[in-house]
C-alpha cells in the first residue's frame, strides 16, 4: 500500500457564514385587518399548519444560540397568538431586543400591560392613514383609527418606544404631512414614510398602489422639510419605491447575510417573498435546527454572496454594496431571480420597469383585492372591528 493510499479523503471545510443580525418571526397569519398591500403570501397559512408554543419557545432558544440579536414578532397580527407573553418573556430571558409590530387592533389593556411586564423592548405600529374613513376603507375594518390611537396612548403610558409605520400609495399619498403630524401629535420616536413594496398582496395589487413620479416627488419633499422641522424630536425613515430608484436596494441587507423570516408553520426563509421563487427549498424548524439551515440550507446558499451574480452585477463595483439587489423584484419583473435587478439603471429591463410603474399610476385605480385566507380575494363591505375575527382563521 502506498502512502498516498493511506491518505483518509478530508472534504475541505465549510466556510463559517457570519450569524444573522435579526429574525423576523411570522407568528400566524390570521389578522384582523385585510391590507392590499400586505407582504404576506397568497396562499396564506392557516391555524391549523401553526407552529406549537413549545416549537416557538425552542426556535427563540436557538435564535439567541446563533447569535441573533433582535427579535421581530410579526404576522399576520402576533398579538392574536394567546401564547405571545411566553415568547416575548423567553426572548428577554434570553437576552434578546424584542420588537412587536403590530396593528393594535386585537389587544386589550391588560394583554398589552402582560408583554411589558414580559420584557418587550419595542412597538412598531401601522397606520393606514392620517384620516379616519380612509384607514377603514384600506384596512378594511370600520373603527380602527380609534382602536390605533388607544393603542398608541398605552404604549406611551408605559414607556416603550413606539414607531409609527405609514406605508405610502396613490391612495394616501396626498395625506403624507398628516401622517407625519400624527406621529408627532402621538409622540412616535420614529415615522417609517415606506411606499409600499410589491411582494405578495402588494405585488397583485400594484396597479391600485402605483403613484406617479411628481407625487413620488412631492412626498421626498415633504419628507426632507419635516425631517428639518422635527430634528430632535421624531427620526423620519424613508423608504422610496423601486420601480422609479436608478440603484436597487440592498435587499435584507443581502441575500442570507443579515436576516431570516421564519413563516408560520415553521418554513426558514432569507426574505419575506422568497417562497415566490421557483426552485428554492425550505428547510423547516421542524426537522433541523436553525444553525443548520443557516449554514448549510440550499434556499440560504442559492444567492448568498456573489458568485451566483450575471453580468453587470458580476464585474459591478457595487455588487459588494448592494448585493445584487432584490431576487424576489428580478422574478417578479424579469421572470428570472436570477437576473439582474431590473430597478438598476444598468439592467436591460430598467426601462421597461418604468414604464410599467408610469403606465400603472397614470391608468384609472383598480378595485384593491383585499388580503383575505380565501384565494378569491374580491371586494365586500368594510368590517367592524368586533366581527373582523371573520379574517383570524
Ligand atoms: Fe447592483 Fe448589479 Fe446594478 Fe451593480 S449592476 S448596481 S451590483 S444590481
Ligand atoms: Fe426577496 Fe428582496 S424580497 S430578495
Amino acid at each position: 500500500m502506498t502512502q498516498r493510499s493511506n491518505q483518509v479523503a478530508v472534504a475541505p471545510p465549510v466556510p463559517q457564514v457570519a450569524p444573522p443580525l435579526a429574525a423576523l418571526l411570522e407568528l400566524t397569519h390570521r389578522c384582523p385587518l385585510q391590507c392590499p398591500y400586505c407582504s404576506n403570501p397568497l396562499e396564506l397559512e392557516r391555524v391549523q399548519a401553526e407552529l406549537s408554543t413549545e416549537a416557538w419557545l425552542r426556535v427563540i432558544g436557538e435564535l439567541a444560540d446563533l447569535g441573533v440579536l433582535q427579535i421581530h414578532f410579526s404576522g399576520g397580527e402576533p398579538t392574536v397568538r394567546h401564547d405571545l407573553v411566553d415568547f416575548v418573556r423567553h426572548g428577554a430571558e434570553r437576552g434578546l431586543y424584542s420588537n412587536l409590530i403590530t396593528s393594535g387592533a386585537a389587544i386589550d389593556r391588560g394583554r398589552f400591560q402582560e408583554l411589558v411586564d414580559a420584557g418587550l423592548d419595542h412597538v412598531q405600529l401601522s397606520f393606514q392613514d392620517a384620516e379616519a374613513k380612509s384607514a377603514e376603507r384600506i384596512s378594511h375594518v370600520r373603527g380602527i383609527q380609534d382602536k390605533k390611537y388607544t393603542f398608541a396612548s398605552w404604549v406611551r403610558e408605559s414607556g416603550l418606544p413606539l414607531t409609527v409605520n405609514a406605508v405610502i400609495h396613490r391612495q394616501n399619498i396626498d395625506h403624507v404631512d398628516d401622517m407625519i403630524a400624527l406621529a408627532v401629535k402621538l409622540d412616535a420616536a420614529r415615522l417609517e414614510v415606506a411606499h409600499a413594496q410589491y411582494y405578495g398582496w402588494g405585488l397583485a395589487n400594484r396597479a391600485a398602489l402605483m403613484p406617479s413620479r411628481s407625487q413620488l416627488e412631492a412626498v421626498t419633499r415633504k419628507v426632507n422639510i419635516a425631517r428639518e422641522t422635527y430634528r430632535g424630536r421624531l427620526v423620519i425613515d424613508y423608504v422610496v419605491p423601486d420601480y422609479y430608484a436608478q440603484q436597487p436596494k440592498s435587499c435584507m441587507g443581502g441575500w442570507g447575510r443579515q436576516f431570516l423570516n421564519i413563516t408560520p408553520s415553521g418554513k426558514v426563509l432569507p426574505c419575506h417573498a422568497a417562497e415566490t421563487i421557483p426552485g428554492l427549498q425550505f428547510d423547516s424548524v421542524a426537522h433541523h435546527s436553525l444553525g443548520e439551515i443557516w449554514q448549510n440550507s440550499q434556499a440560504f446558499q442559492r444567492f448568498r454572496g456573489t458568485d451566483w451574480m450575471p453580468e453587470p452585477c458580476r464585474s459591478c463595483d457595487q455588487r459588494e454594496i448592494d448585493w445584487g439587489g432584490c431576487r424576489c423584484q428580478a422574478l417578479a419583473i424579469a421572470g428570472d431571480a436570477a437576473a439582474t435587478d431590473p430597478s438598476c439603471a444598468k439592467s436591460s429591463l430598467h426601462s421597461k420597469m418604468l414604464s410599467l410603474a408610469t403606465g400603472e399610476a397614470t391608468a384609472t385605480a383598480p378595485e384593491f383585492r383585499y388580503r383575505r385566507f380565501s384565494s378569491a380575494g374580491g371586494v365586500s363591505p368594510v368590517t367592524q372591528v368586533a366581527d373582523s375575527r371573520r379574517n383570524l382563521d
